[in-house]
């Protein structure tokens, strides 16, 4: 997706080996109009697909996923990092350990919003090890529903996710594919959309 591209040119900074920060538009500050294109770039990709829920998890996938729902006019689901007091029962929960962060962390859903009817349209800001989408992926499993595809706003191809994903039997569609940084800019690989 070229705007995006030209975006995380413009306004994104590497920070030392493999991060690239990318609050002023996705992970703090949010733009609603390149969230409302990225919307429409997964919409258009998936609307023949009969998606009828789109899952993401707390807290930067949120904005994108919303849009892409709003899109598809679908619901959007967000997996919770926090076990909220008023979750009680039928609880759909994973286990994600984080690299970046060096922590496990269960995160989970509210089993009555999914259901084995359901064709899910995974979204996520970042794919590093893979390891949220994974446990998003092993939640809607649980809940006897399908995964029709996992969208992606900013793939490190350079990390092991999505080649864990695929080995998973999942298909991946990414709309920024960053081979590499060199000298504190970034190089893209091809996207997916
Ligand atoms: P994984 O989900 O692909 O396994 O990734 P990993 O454990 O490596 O990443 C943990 C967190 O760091 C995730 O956010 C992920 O989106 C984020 N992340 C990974 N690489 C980058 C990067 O290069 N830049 C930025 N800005 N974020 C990155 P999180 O902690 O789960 O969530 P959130 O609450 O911030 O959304």
């Amino acid at each position: 997706m070229k705007l995006l591209e030209d975006r995380i040119r413009e306004d994104g900074r590497v920070l030392g080996e493999n991060i690239l920060k990318v609050d002023s538009f996705l992970t703090h500050q949010v733009d609603f109009a390149l969230m409302k294109e990225i919307g429409q770039v997964f919409a258009d990709k998936f609307r023949q697909a009969g998606i009828t829920k789109v899952v993401t998890i707390e807290a930067s996938g949120i904005a994108p996923a919303l849009y892409v729902a709003e899109a598809l006019k679908v619901p959007m689901i967000f997996a919770k990092k926090a076990k909220n007091i008023t979750m009680t029962e039928g609880i759909l929960t994973a286990e994600v350990y984080s690299f970046t962060k060096q922590v496990t962390s269960t995160v989970s859903i509210a089993a009555k919003f999914l259901d084995k009817e359901d064709k899910v349209l995974v979204i996520d800001d970042f794919l590093a090890n893979g390891q949220a989408a994974k446990g998003l992926v092993e939640i809607i499993g649980q809940a006897g529903a399908s995964v029709e595809a996992i969208g992606i706003v900013i793939e490190k191809s350079f990390q092991d996710g999505r080649q864990i994903l695929l080995d998973a039997g999942q298909t991946v569609v990414s709309l920024a594919r960053i081979e590499k940084f060199e000298n504190g800019q970034v190089v893209f690989a091809q996207a997916d959309a």
